[in-house]
């Protein structure tokens, strides 16, 4: 059994303009435990949806919300609320939600905030929640006395460990961490991905990392899922989508990136992605690809399997 399969995911937005198609027919499984995950893809993607649509998070203005994810033998969408809630979140799958440092509040210590969140309704005295926080700092490689510090007094690096702290409280099998590093300078990117390195090895947590970082990508995923205009590209083993891709846009986002050594040139990738209210029918990324054909603007692609278990859609590949 995968440790975790989702099955044609949907999550659509209610907007002005009608309804924005922000996870479409997202299809994966993750086969082992104890593995990393990688999500990548440009702004707008969807990759914080899939996350929200994973965790049951869901905004209000959420039109549609279909698909299956069995996660241990259980669907989780098919769980009632209190169910999710009592048995799932925080304790089996917990999330560091994208900018979480932005929502601690300024006038409560970090340590509260870390354990209180969690602690609804456990009856957990103060002291006892006070060491917790500590310990829990301590994990993420802070100091026991940052549980006793304001938001304000942490550096960026140190307020973007709290929320991992946080996450790993109730000792949950997945993690889900939304661009867990952006907008920190790279010796701190450096700090946090050891830390996450440490997590998979040390407490063997699974992890789904989800970044337009492709460098923070490869350094640590096992698989990499490509996304774009809502759709999934391509999945596979980090080094064959990495070294080896197949699907034209993996290619192109491959080759935007900038080599320190090396004659190649970063590409641009023009273009817009497509507009998620109103799609084009056929592949989404027909009006950017180099190796655009009929069928392309025609119908959806075909999801093949191109090398093993390396999965791409893409029309070029059909026979
Ligand atoms: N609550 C919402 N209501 C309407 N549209 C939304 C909502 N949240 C996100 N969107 C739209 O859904 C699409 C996917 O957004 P999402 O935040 O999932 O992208 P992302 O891949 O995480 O981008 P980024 O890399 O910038 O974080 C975007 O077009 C976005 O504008
Ligand atoms: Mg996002």
């Amino acid at each position: 059994m995968a440790f975790m399969e989702i099955k044609d995911l949907h999550l659509y937005y209610e907007t002005t303009r009608g309804p924005l198609r922000a996870v479409e027919g997202f299809s994966l499984s993750f086969q082992e435990e104890g593995k990393t995950l990688g999500i990548i893809g440009e702004s707008g993607s969807g990759k914080t949806s899939l996350s929200l649509a994973i965790m049951r998070s869901i905004p209000g203005n959420v039109s549609t919300y279909q698909g299956s994810i069995l996660f241990e033998g259980r669907d989780l969408m098919r769980l009632s609320a209190a169910e999710f809630r009592k048995d799932i979140r925080w304790k089996k799958i917990s999330m560091v939600f994208q900018g979480a440092m932005n929502s601690f509040n300024p006038v409560i210590q970090v340590g509260r905030q870390v354990v209180e969140r969690l602690l609804s309704g456990d009856g957990i005295s103060p002291r006892k929640a006070g060491r917790e926080a500590e310990s829990l700092l301590e994990t993420v490689g802070l100091s026991r006395d940052v549980a006793y510090r304001y938001p304000h007094e942490l550096s960026g690096g140190m307020k973007q460990r709290a929320p991992i702290a946080m996450a790993l409280y109730l000792k949950p099998r997945l993690i889900v961490l939304d661009e867990p590093t952006s907008a920190l300078d790279v010796s701190i990117q450096a700090q946090i991905m050891n830390l996450l390195k440490q997590l998979k090895w040390n407490l063997g947590i699974s992890m789904i990392l989800i970044t337009h970082d492709i460098a923070l990508a490869s350094d640590i995923c096992d698989y990499i899922a490509v996304i774009h205009g809502a759709k999934l590209m391509e999945y596979g083993p980090a080094e064959n989508i990495l070294i080896n891709p197949q699907g034209p846009y993996t290619q192109k986002l491959l080759a935007s990136i900038p080599r320190l050594h090396g004659d190649t040139r970063p590409q641009f990738l023009s273009g817009a992605p497509c507009d998620l209210v109103s799609p084009p029918p056929g592949c989404r990324f027909q009006s950017r690809c180099p190796s655009v054909f009929e069928p392309c603007r025609e119908k959806e692609p075909p999801w093949l399997e191109v090398a093993p278990a390396h999965w791409t859609g893409c029309w070029l590949y059909a026979k």
